[in-house]
């Protein structure tokens, strides 16, 4: 019997160690088949994220996907790297680094775009997990091709919720927000952000679930591994091990969308001034702006069901 068609999708990535979870997860979805990852730089430079998504192919133990670097500046704004969440190297620094896979050749705008334009219109869906430069350049160089992609799923913006980066904004959104500004302003019609507060609460992974996945095999080793330094950081605010998982809460919402609890289109904006409240995204719940809605917020999960989905692809029962 032929086998089930797999939905094709492409990752972009700023990868440290909330996107090797998310990535591990997307590889472990047989519904789904991912072209290529590029890299951009966020969390890390982009050579980093690059080769830390190798990494997390070789952990994943499923199949090669290739991976190749996008932006490593941001369109405007000096790059400010988050080692204090996921280390220097992104991945914990506990020395982490691919046995045998090498970079592929080639720049990950240029090879997101050859991808959309030899594929039929929504073929292809994009997940985006760091700042939105590799999405916006494309879009820029040729935004028919881009309009050709299925879902834009983005983990970015604070959803209706509170900033992470500051009171307002959210990291992937904050550290190239003029990027964000042309990926909302696009008229891309299936852009969907899962805010940062999709993540919180209820979809925090708990100590005992972080055990269990810990204890469940090489992959759930290396998941919670690579995650130390944020693991520390959340010893110190909530007194004990829980993980805000923010790329896996949209890997979930993306690849398992029966998870997702809230989502509906607004009319957002992103603000590039130069003030505190840069990189914030502005979402007209009550639509008093009046203007058409142009993006989808999704900002709440059932956890039951984000959790589910966790442990089901990273194969921890
Ligand atoms: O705000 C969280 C996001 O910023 C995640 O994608 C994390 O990996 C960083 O890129
Ligand atoms: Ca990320």
């Amino acid at each position: 019997m032929m086998g089930k068609i797999r939905q094709k999708i492409m990752i972009d990535t700023d990868c440290a160690s909330d996107d090797a979870m998310a990535i591990a997860m997307a590889l472990n979805d047989p519904a789904y088949e991912i072209q290529l990852i590029s890299a951009v730089s966020g969390n890390v430079p982009v050579q980093q994220a690059a080769v830390n998504a190798l990494t997390t192919i070789e952990y994943a133990g499923t199949y090669n996907v290739p991976v190749y670097m996008g932006a490593e500046n941001m369109l405007l704004r000096k790059l400010e790297y988050a080692y204090e969440t996921h280390g220097n190297d992104g991945m914990g620094d506990i020395g982490l680094a691919p046995k045998s896979l090498k970079v592929s050749e080639g720049n990950g705008v240029v090879k997101l775009l050859d991808a959309l334009r030899g594929a039929e219109p929504g073929e292809i869906d994009i997940i985006a997990l760091g700042p939105l430069t590799n999405l916006a350049l494309a879009i820029r160089l040729e935004p028919e091709t881009v309009k050709k992609a299925g879902r834009i799923v983005i983990m970015g913006t604070a959803g209706l919720g509170e900033g992470n980066v500051t009171p307002v904004a959210e990291f992937n959104i904050w550290q190239d927000a003029e990027a964000a500004k042309i990926v909302v302003d696009s008229g891309l019609q299936h852009i969907i952000f899962v805010g940062w507060d999709a993540c919180l609460g209820e979809c925090m992974l708990t100590p005992g679930e972080i055990q269990e996945i810990y204890e469940s095999g090489e992959l759930g080793k290396f998941v919670i591994d690579c995650n130390k330094h944020l693991l520390e950081m959340n010893r110190e605010r909530f007194g004990d091990n829980y993980l805000d998982m923010a790329d896996p809460s949209a890997v979930a919402a993306a690849l398992y969308p029966e998870c997702v609890e809230d989502c509906e289109k607004y009319y957002c904006e992103v603000d590039v001034s130069a003030g505190p409240s840069y990189g914030a995204v502005l979402v007209d719940v009550n639509n008093v702006t009046g203007k058409e809605p142009n993006v989808y917020i999704c900002s709440k999960l059932y956890a039951d069901k984000y959790k589910e989905y966790i442990y089901k692809t990273l194969k921890v029962k």
